[in-house]
Protein backbone atom coordinates (compact mmCIF):
# COMPACT_ATOMS: atom_id res chain seq x y z
CA UNK A 1 0.00 0.00 0.00
CA UNK A 2 1.50 3.40 -1.05
CA UNK A 3 0.72 6.11 1.44
CA UNK A 4 1.73 9.89 1.26
CA UNK A 5 3.28 9.56 4.35
CA UNK A 6 5.97 6.80 2.48
CA UNK A 7 7.85 8.05 -0.11
CA UNK A 8 11.19 6.18 -1.48
CA UNK A 9 13.77 8.59 -2.98
CA UNK A 10 17.06 6.86 -4.84
CA UNK A 11 20.03 8.23 -5.62
CA UNK A 12 21.47 5.48 -7.02
CA UNK A 13 24.73 5.54 -5.61
CA UNK A 14 27.55 4.49 -7.61
CA UNK A 15 28.50 1.29 -7.24
CA UNK A 16 31.99 1.17 -6.29
CA UNK A 17 34.10 -0.97 -9.31
CA UNK A 18 34.56 -3.87 -6.18
CA UNK A 19 37.33 -6.04 -8.55
CA UNK A 20 40.08 -2.78 -9.13
CA UNK A 21 39.11 -1.67 -5.36
CA UNK A 22 40.21 -5.34 -4.26
CA UNK A 23 43.07 -5.59 -6.33
CA UNK A 24 44.74 -2.13 -5.20
CA UNK A 25 44.47 -3.52 -1.62
CA UNK A 26 45.79 -6.94 -2.41
CA UNK A 27 49.07 -4.77 -4.24
CA UNK A 28 49.32 -2.49 -1.42
CA UNK A 29 51.84 -2.73 1.45
CA UNK A 30 50.26 -3.59 4.03
CA UNK A 31 47.87 -5.19 2.37
CA UNK A 32 44.18 -4.09 3.33
CA UNK A 33 40.52 -4.75 2.30
CA UNK A 34 37.64 -2.15 3.08
CA UNK A 35 35.64 -3.35 6.49
CA UNK A 36 32.45 -3.19 3.82
CA UNK A 37 32.97 -6.34 2.64
CA UNK A 38 32.12 -7.80 6.22
CA UNK A 39 28.37 -7.29 5.18
CA UNK A 40 26.83 -9.96 3.12
CA UNK A 41 23.53 -11.68 4.62
CA UNK A 42 25.80 -13.99 6.60
CA UNK A 43 28.43 -11.03 7.87
CA UNK A 44 25.00 -8.93 8.70
CA UNK A 45 23.36 -11.94 10.63
CA UNK A 46 26.88 -12.70 12.33
CA UNK A 47 27.40 -8.62 13.69
CA UNK A 48 23.57 -8.88 14.92
CA UNK A 49 25.19 -11.74 17.14
CA UNK A 50 28.49 -10.02 17.74
CA UNK A 51 26.30 -7.42 19.29
CA UNK A 52 24.57 -9.63 22.08
CA UNK A 53 28.07 -11.32 23.08
CA UNK A 54 28.67 -10.22 26.53
CA UNK A 55 31.88 -8.97 25.73
CA UNK A 56 31.24 -7.02 22.95
CA UNK A 57 29.57 -4.11 26.01
CA UNK A 58 28.80 -1.43 22.82
CA UNK A 59 25.71 -2.42 21.59
CA UNK A 60 23.79 -3.10 24.97
CA UNK A 61 25.63 -0.01 26.68
CA UNK A 62 24.79 2.66 24.09
CA UNK A 63 20.95 1.15 23.87
CA UNK A 64 20.44 1.47 28.18
CA UNK A 65 22.06 5.49 27.45
CA UNK A 66 19.65 6.29 24.97
CA UNK A 67 17.03 4.96 26.90
CA UNK A 68 17.87 6.19 30.42
CA UNK A 69 17.95 9.65 28.73
CA UNK A 70 15.34 9.79 26.27
CA UNK A 71 13.22 12.28 28.28
CA UNK A 72 15.80 14.77 28.30
CA UNK A 73 16.56 14.41 24.44
CA UNK A 74 12.50 15.04 23.83
CA UNK A 75 12.53 18.03 25.76
CA UNK A 76 14.96 19.51 23.29
CA UNK A 77 14.44 18.51 20.00
CA UNK A 78 11.63 19.55 18.44
CA UNK A 79 8.78 17.32 18.24
CA UNK A 80 8.44 19.23 14.58
CA UNK A 81 11.84 17.91 13.35
CA UNK A 82 13.22 15.41 11.03
CA UNK A 83 15.04 12.85 12.24
CA UNK A 84 18.25 11.48 9.54
CA UNK A 85 19.72 8.40 10.72
CA UNK A 86 22.88 7.76 9.11
CA UNK A 87 23.53 3.39 7.27
CA UNK A 88 20.12 3.15 8.95
CA UNK A 89 20.54 -1.14 8.10
CA UNK A 90 17.44 -2.13 10.18
CA UNK A 91 16.39 0.97 12.09
CA UNK A 92 16.37 -0.99 14.84
CA UNK A 93 18.00 1.68 17.73
CA UNK A 94 15.83 4.67 16.59
CA UNK A 95 12.27 2.98 17.25
CA UNK A 96 13.44 4.27 20.90
CA UNK A 97 14.35 7.57 19.82
CA UNK A 98 10.98 8.40 17.42
CA UNK A 99 8.82 7.09 20.77
CA UNK A 100 10.77 10.01 22.92
CA UNK A 101 10.86 12.52 20.49
CA UNK A 102 7.80 12.17 18.10
CA UNK A 103 9.70 13.51 15.43
CA UNK A 104 7.37 14.84 12.28
CA UNK A 105 9.96 13.22 9.28
CA UNK A 106 12.11 10.25 9.59
CA UNK A 107 14.37 10.19 6.67
CA UNK A 108 16.57 6.76 6.82
CA UNK A 109 19.59 6.67 4.76
CA UNK A 110 21.25 3.28 3.21
CA UNK A 111 23.34 2.42 0.82
CA UNK A 112 21.34 -1.30 0.78
CA UNK A 113 17.54 -0.05 -1.35
CA UNK A 114 15.90 -3.49 -0.72
CA UNK A 115 17.00 -3.93 3.12
CA UNK A 116 16.04 0.32 3.52
CA UNK A 117 12.63 -0.14 1.57
CA UNK A 118 11.75 -2.83 3.92
CA UNK A 119 13.39 -1.58 7.93
CA UNK A 120 11.80 1.92 6.19
CA UNK A 121 8.37 0.25 5.82
CA UNK A 122 8.25 -1.50 8.95
CA UNK A 123 8.40 2.21 10.66
CA UNK A 124 6.40 3.35 8.67
CA UNK A 125 3.60 0.60 9.63
CA UNK A 126 4.41 1.22 13.23
CA UNK A 127 4.22 4.89 13.87
CA UNK A 128 0.90 6.16 12.64
CA UNK A 129 1.77 10.07 12.40
CA UNK A 130 5.19 9.47 11.36
CA UNK A 131 6.00 10.75 7.33
CA UNK A 132 9.10 8.34 6.45
CA UNK A 133 11.30 8.93 3.35
CA UNK A 134 14.11 6.41 3.13
CA UNK A 135 16.77 7.46 0.89
CA UNK A 136 18.99 5.27 -1.07
CA UNK A 137 22.61 6.59 -0.97
CA UNK A 138 26.08 6.50 -0.11
CA UNK A 139 26.25 8.29 3.08
CA UNK A 140 29.92 7.97 3.27
CA UNK A 141 30.07 10.28 -0.25
CA UNK A 142 27.81 13.27 1.43
CA UNK A 143 23.62 12.72 0.80
CA UNK A 144 21.16 15.12 -1.01
CA UNK A 145 18.14 14.89 1.15
CA UNK A 146 14.86 15.14 -0.33
CA UNK A 147 13.00 18.56 -0.56
CA UNK A 148 9.89 17.39 0.88
CA UNK A 149 11.82 17.88 4.20
CA UNK A 150 12.77 21.51 3.50
CA UNK A 151 11.74 23.92 6.53
CA UNK A 152 11.81 21.36 9.17
CA UNK A 153 14.27 21.72 12.08
CA UNK A 154 17.01 18.52 11.59
CA UNK A 155 18.62 15.77 13.74
CA UNK A 156 20.79 13.81 12.51
CA UNK A 157 21.21 10.57 14.24
CA UNK A 158 24.71 8.07 13.92
CA UNK A 159 24.28 5.38 16.41
CA UNK A 160 26.86 2.18 17.15
CA UNK A 161 29.89 3.70 17.18
CA UNK A 162 30.21 3.41 13.38
CA UNK A 163 31.91 6.93 13.49
CA UNK A 164 34.84 4.51 14.85
CA UNK A 165 35.28 2.70 11.49
CA UNK A 166 36.16 6.26 9.78
CA UNK A 167 40.33 7.19 10.26
CA UNK A 168 39.99 9.61 12.41
CA UNK A 169 40.17 13.07 9.35
CA UNK A 170 37.35 10.90 7.35
CA UNK A 171 35.41 10.76 10.29
CA UNK A 172 35.99 14.44 10.41
CA UNK A 173 34.19 14.74 6.94
CA UNK A 174 32.10 12.91 7.19
CA UNK A 175 31.09 15.53 10.49
CA UNK A 176 30.92 18.40 8.63
CA UNK A 177 29.01 16.74 5.67
CA UNK A 178 26.06 16.04 8.54
CA UNK A 179 26.76 19.70 10.02
CA UNK A 180 25.42 21.29 6.69
CA UNK A 181 22.67 18.98 5.74
CA UNK A 182 21.18 19.73 9.40
CA UNK A 183 22.25 23.33 8.72
CA UNK A 184 21.84 26.07 11.30
CA UNK A 185 20.60 25.07 14.54
CA UNK A 186 20.54 21.37 13.59
CA UNK A 187 21.29 18.75 16.19
CA UNK A 188 23.25 15.78 15.57
CA UNK A 189 23.22 12.77 18.42
CA UNK A 190 26.09 10.30 18.12
CA UNK A 191 27.67 7.01 19.40
CA UNK A 192 31.41 7.05 20.49
CA UNK A 193 32.99 4.11 21.89
CA UNK A 194 35.85 5.66 24.25
CA UNK A 195 39.13 4.96 24.87
CA UNK A 196 39.85 2.59 27.82
CA UNK A 197 41.78 -0.43 29.09
CA UNK A 198 43.21 -2.65 26.58
CA UNK A 199 42.00 -5.74 28.96
CA UNK A 200 38.65 -4.10 28.38
CA UNK A 201 38.66 -3.59 24.40
CA UNK A 202 40.40 -6.22 23.02
CA UNK A 203 38.29 -8.73 24.46
CA UNK A 204 34.97 -7.68 22.46
CA UNK A 205 37.17 -8.52 19.29
CA UNK A 206 38.33 -11.46 20.18
CA UNK A 207 35.08 -13.28 21.73
CA UNK A 208 34.99 -16.75 23.36
CA UNK A 209 32.51 -18.26 20.91
CA UNK A 210 34.67 -17.15 18.08
CA UNK A 211 31.84 -15.03 16.55
CA UNK A 212 34.01 -12.31 15.42
CA UNK A 213 36.68 -14.53 14.19
CA UNK A 214 34.05 -16.15 12.06
CA UNK A 215 32.94 -12.07 11.38
CA UNK A 216 36.53 -11.32 9.76
CA UNK A 217 36.56 -14.35 7.70
CA UNK A 218 33.55 -14.35 5.97
CA UNK A 219 34.78 -11.38 4.37
CA UNK A 220 36.68 -13.95 2.08
CA UNK A 221 33.90 -16.26 1.10
CA UNK A 222 31.63 -13.23 0.13
CA UNK A 223 34.69 -11.63 -2.06
CA UNK A 224 34.71 -15.69 -3.56
CA UNK A 225 31.31 -15.96 -3.87
CA UNK A 226 30.57 -12.17 -5.35
CA UNK A 227 33.71 -11.89 -7.17
CA UNK A 228 35.50 -15.10 -7.82
CA UNK A 229 38.71 -14.59 -5.78
CA UNK A 230 39.54 -17.93 -4.44
CA UNK A 231 40.91 -17.58 -0.83
CA UNK A 232 40.74 -20.94 1.02
CA UNK A 233 39.40 -19.52 4.82
CA UNK A 234 40.67 -22.35 6.63
CA UNK A 235 44.23 -20.89 5.30
CA UNK A 236 43.63 -17.26 7.44
CA UNK A 237 43.62 -16.52 11.02
CA UNK A 238 41.16 -13.64 12.73
CA UNK A 239 43.57 -11.31 15.07
CA UNK A 240 42.87 -8.38 16.90
CA UNK A 241 44.25 -6.01 19.32
CA UNK A 242 44.02 -2.74 20.45
CA UNK A 243 46.86 -0.11 20.10
CA UNK A 244 46.56 2.71 23.10
CA UNK A 245 48.35 5.14 21.07
CA UNK A 246 46.33 5.14 18.21
CA UNK A 247 43.16 4.22 20.13
CA UNK A 248 41.80 2.06 17.82
CA UNK A 249 41.65 -1.81 17.68
CA UNK A 250 43.01 -3.23 14.17
CA UNK A 251 41.72 -6.16 12.83
CA UNK A 252 43.21 -8.55 10.32
CA UNK A 253 43.01 -11.64 8.55
CA UNK A 254 46.55 -13.54 8.92
CA UNK A 255 47.84 -15.81 6.25
CA UNK A 256 49.08 -19.17 7.91
CA UNK A 257 51.15 -20.38 5.10
CA UNK A 258 52.92 -18.65 2.10
CA UNK A 259 49.62 -18.35 -0.73
CA UNK A 260 48.37 -17.54 -3.45
CA UNK A 261 45.43 -15.78 -4.44
CA UNK A 262 44.07 -15.06 -7.61
CA UNK A 263 41.20 -12.86 -9.10
CA UNK A 264 40.25 -12.12 -12.32
CA UNK A 265 43.49 -13.03 -14.14
CA UNK A 266 46.13 -11.23 -11.62
CA UNK A 267 48.32 -13.61 -8.79
CA UNK A 268 48.72 -12.03 -5.47
CA UNK A 269 51.80 -13.81 -3.28
CA UNK A 270 50.80 -14.07 0.50
CA UNK A 271 53.72 -15.51 2.86
CA UNK A 272 53.46 -16.64 5.99
CA UNK A 273 52.53 -14.67 9.12
CA UNK A 274 51.44 -11.73 6.23
CA UNK A 275 48.25 -10.17 6.81
CA UNK A 276 45.24 -8.15 5.23
CA UNK A 277 44.45 -5.42 7.72
CA UNK A 278 40.46 -5.19 7.39
CA UNK A 279 39.21 -2.62 10.01
CA UNK A 280 39.88 -0.69 12.24
CA UNK A 281 37.37 0.32 15.33
CA UNK A 282 38.71 4.17 16.49
CA UNK A 283 37.75 5.07 20.51
CA UNK A 284 37.22 8.37 21.46
CA UNK A 285 38.00 10.19 24.64
CA UNK A 286 35.85 13.24 25.10
CA UNK A 287 38.61 15.88 24.46
CA UNK A 288 38.81 14.42 20.97
CA UNK A 289 35.53 14.39 20.48
CA UNK A 290 34.75 18.05 21.28
CA UNK A 291 37.81 18.79 19.15
CA UNK A 292 36.31 16.57 16.22
CA UNK A 293 32.97 18.82 16.91
CA UNK A 294 34.53 21.92 17.04
CA UNK A 295 36.62 21.22 13.89
CA UNK A 296 33.41 19.99 11.74
CA UNK A 297 31.57 23.52 12.96
CA UNK A 298 29.60 22.31 16.12
CA UNK A 299 28.84 22.94 19.62
CA UNK A 300 28.88 20.29 22.17
CA UNK A 301 25.73 20.71 23.59
CA UNK A 302 26.20 17.40 26.10
CA UNK A 303 26.65 13.81 26.29
CA UNK A 304 25.52 10.88 28.53
CA UNK A 305 27.61 8.02 29.39
CA UNK A 306 27.17 4.67 31.42
CA UNK A 307 28.49 4.34 34.96
CA UNK A 308 31.89 3.21 33.72
CA UNK A 309 32.28 5.69 31.12
CA UNK A 310 32.55 2.83 28.37
CA UNK A 311 30.37 4.78 25.78
CA UNK A 312 29.44 7.91 24.89
CA UNK A 313 26.23 9.35 23.17
CA UNK A 314 26.77 13.06 22.32
CA UNK A 315 24.85 15.78 21.34
CA UNK A 316 25.91 18.29 19.00
CA UNK A 317 24.52 21.58 17.26
CA UNK A 318 25.24 23.61 14.98
CA UNK A 319 25.15 27.21 15.85
CA UNK A 320 22.21 29.52 14.54
CA UNK A 321 23.73 31.44 12.14
CA UNK A 322 23.29 35.01 13.39
CA UNK A 323 22.04 37.45 11.10
CA UNK A 324 24.74 40.45 10.15
CA UNK A 325 24.03 43.37 11.46
CA UNK A 326 26.87 45.18 9.82
CA UNK A 327 26.04 47.96 7.55
C1 LIG B 1 30.06 -1.54 13.08
N1 LIG B 1 31.21 -1.23 13.95
C2 LIG B 1 30.91 -0.11 14.83
C3 LIG B 1 31.74 -2.41 14.67
C4 LIG B 1 32.95 -1.99 15.55
O1 LIG B 1 32.92 -2.28 16.75
O2 LIG B 1 33.86 -1.35 15.03
C5 LIG B 1 32.16 -3.51 13.70
C6 LIG B 1 32.79 -4.68 14.40
N2 LIG B 1 33.93 -5.22 14.06
C7 LIG B 1 34.17 -6.25 14.87
N3 LIG B 1 33.22 -6.33 15.75
C8 LIG B 1 32.32 -5.37 15.48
Amino acid sequence: MTSERYQFFDQNPKLPNVVEEIKQGLRATPKRISPKYFYDAHGSALFEQITQLPEYYLTRTEISILDENKEKLSHIIDESCCLIEYGSGSSRKVRALINAINPQFYVPVDISREHLNQSARSIHDDFDTLHVYPTCADYTQGVQLPEIIDGAPRCGFFPGSSIGNFEREDALTFLTNISNDIGSGGYCIIGFDSRKPKTIVEPAYNDSLGVTASFNLNLLNHLNRTIGTDFKQSNFDHHAFYDEALGRIEMHLVSKVAQEVTLDGDTFNLSRDESIHTENSYKYSLTEVRELARRAGMSFVTHWEDSQAWFYVVLLRVPESRESTDP
